[in-house]
């Protein structure tokens, strides 16, 4: 059966985010190391980029390691670097066959070696797709991003290259890591926990939030499909009144 089917296509949700939560407590579950967990949740990955491209979602932003997550035992963090590097070569052949250019947010820099070079050979070869922009967030933190984006703005206050009358939303986008990417309409959360985590805080300022008790390696196309009707079913007001938007 199509699970599509009950997708209003011409109420799809711009750019999608996703905090890929829950693969340690999977593998807990199942009496398994974390990294068990982690391993798994490669699949839940490719079959949610599958699905976005299949539904023509124009930008899809995972959240894959936080700056908080440097703090997690060294084997664990390892591990996930490993699965990074593993999962881009395998990839790359996919991407191109469904016209997606992948993208990466955060301090690229602090990623190992083979990590950030890996990245960036995939970023390379994929730029000339036109298709979905799949956006990997990777030493991410969202206050680490402000506190850049202020400081580069600042510098170009005190070199007289623009003055702080020009100051504007617009200026501050563009010194985001996410400078190319329109604001989420739709942030989904999987685990159970109801937080941001350090995630897109200035781009979620209107994104509709769902949060889903499921643990990302069972993350699935239908609940995907779930998230999708349910914020196809929402009224975004933006500020105004209901009665305005009619
Ligand atoms: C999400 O799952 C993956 C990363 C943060 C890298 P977790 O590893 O946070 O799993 P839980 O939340 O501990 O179950
Ligand atoms: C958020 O998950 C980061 C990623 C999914 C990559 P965490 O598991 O690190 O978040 P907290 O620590 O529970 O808030
Ligand atoms: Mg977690």
């Amino acid at each position: 059966m199509n699970h599509f089917t009950e997708i209003d296509k011409a109420k799809l949700p711009r750019h999608i985010a996703m905090i890929m939560d829950g693969n340690g407590r999977w593998a807990k579950q199942r009496g398994k190391l974390r990294v068990f967990g982690h391993e798994h949740g490669v699949e839940a990955v490719r079959s949610a980029v599958e699905s976005c491209t299949k539904l023509n979602i124009e930008y899809l932003t995972l959240y894959a390691f936080s700056t908080e997550n440097w703090n997690r035992p060294k084997l664990e963090v390892q591990t996930l670097m490993r699965i990074l590097v593993s999962s881009l070569r395998k990839e790359l052949k996919t991407f191109n066959k469904n016209n997606i250019r992948l993208n990466a947010i955060g301090n690229i820099d602090s990623l190992p070696k083979k990590a950030a070079q890996e990245l960036e050979e995939v970023i390379k070869k994929t730029s000339e797709n036109t298709g979905m922009t799949l956006t990997l967030a990777l030493s991410y933190g969202s206050r680490e991003e402000l506190k850049l984006a202020i400081k580069e703005i600042s510098i170009k206050v005190k070199n007289n290259i623009i003055s702080p009358e020009d100051i504007d939303e617009a200026i501050i986008n563009t010194h985001l890591y996410t400078h190319d990417l329109p604001d989420v309409d739709l942030l989904i959360r999987t685990s159970g926990e109801h937080r941001i985590s350090n995630f897109l805080l200035w781009q979620i300022a209107y994104a509709e939030l769902y949060f889903i008790d499921v643990f990302w390696p069972d993350f699935s196309e239908q609940h995907l499909v779930d998230a999708i009707i349910n914020y196809q079913n929402r009224e975004r007001r933006f500020g105004k009144t209901s009665e305005q938007l009619n």
